[in-house]
């Protein structure tokens, strides 16, 4: 059992997110333990303060030290169940991190305990850097909080764990981002036709050694049509 910690000023932000689809249902099969606990608990201040003006001066308010490192702190006390195989990674969801991707994922899964710290405001004090393993960023661009790249990586590692998603492994082993590092092929249903636009004959074929060739040449020219940076300057995915 994975045990997942979000540590958010804005708890009641994950309510719909963890009540639907894969990660509710990671939760019941009991793969998954997840709290989100809010910030404001942790804090010392009698009026349950986690923020105050940056000493660099300019706009907006910076999150103080002390609520974090008591959350993360609580977080990893309560965090040691004999059950969670694997390490804890803490996790700090930033625009200064690293870009987030599937390796990162794959590595998150397999670790037994993981704890995200969602910042808001102008962001957080630097020295709350030191309780962190991993900083991760959604993208190079700036969001209002750590909230939803928190969830989105909740998501990705949760579907990754053996038995959540129905289908066993070939549920995600032929998916986009794998080994090879190639995009998924594009994939049909019914109708075989569509508004004059017909489905590859080659799927409708049952020949499943031809549909498999089709399908590698196809995420190849998916590949280099919707994202060649994936492609070596060979024309070659990575994995490949
Ligand atoms: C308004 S942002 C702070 C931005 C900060 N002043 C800066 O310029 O880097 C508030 C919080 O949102 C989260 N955040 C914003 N953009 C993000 C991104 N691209 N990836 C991950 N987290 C992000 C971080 O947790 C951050 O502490």
């Amino acid at each position: 059992m994975m045990k997942i910690d979000i540590v958010t000023v804005f708890p009641r932000m994950f309510e719909g997110f963890l009540g639907e689809s894969m990660v509710s249902r990671a939760v019941r099969m009991g793969k998954a333990e997840i709290a989100v606990r809010n910030l404001r608990d942790y804090s010392a201040d009698r009026r349950r303060r986690v923020d105050d003006k940056p000493f660099s001066g300019g706009p907006g308010m910076l999150m103080t030290p002390q609520p974090w490192f008591s959350a993360v702190e609580a977080c990893l006390a309560e965090g040691e169940v004999p059950s969670a195989g694997g390490a804890t990674r803490v996790v700090m969801l930033t625009p200064a991190g690293m870009p987030y991707g599937q390796r990162k994922a794959e590595e998150f899964a397999a670790c037994g305990h993981l704890v995200f710290i969602c910042g808001h405001y102008e962001g957080i004090d630097a020295r709350v850097n030191t309780l962190v393993t991993d900083f991760v960023s959604m993208g190079d661009f700036v969001l209002t909080g750590g909230e939803i790249p928190a969830a989105a990586v909740v998501d990705s590692v949760v579907r990754l764990l053996p038995g959540v998603l129905g289908g066993g492994e070939e549920a995600t082993a032929n998916e986009s981002f794998n080994a090879d590092g190639l995009l998924e092929a594009p994939q049909y249903t019914h109708p075989p036709e569509f508004r004059g636009m017909k489905v590859p004959e080659v799927l409708l074929s049952g020949d499943h050694a031809k549909i498999g060739a089709w399908k590698k040449r196809a995420a190849l020219d998916f590949t280099r049509k919707m994202r060649p940076d994936l492609l070596g300057g060979d024309g070659k995915a990575a994995g490949k």
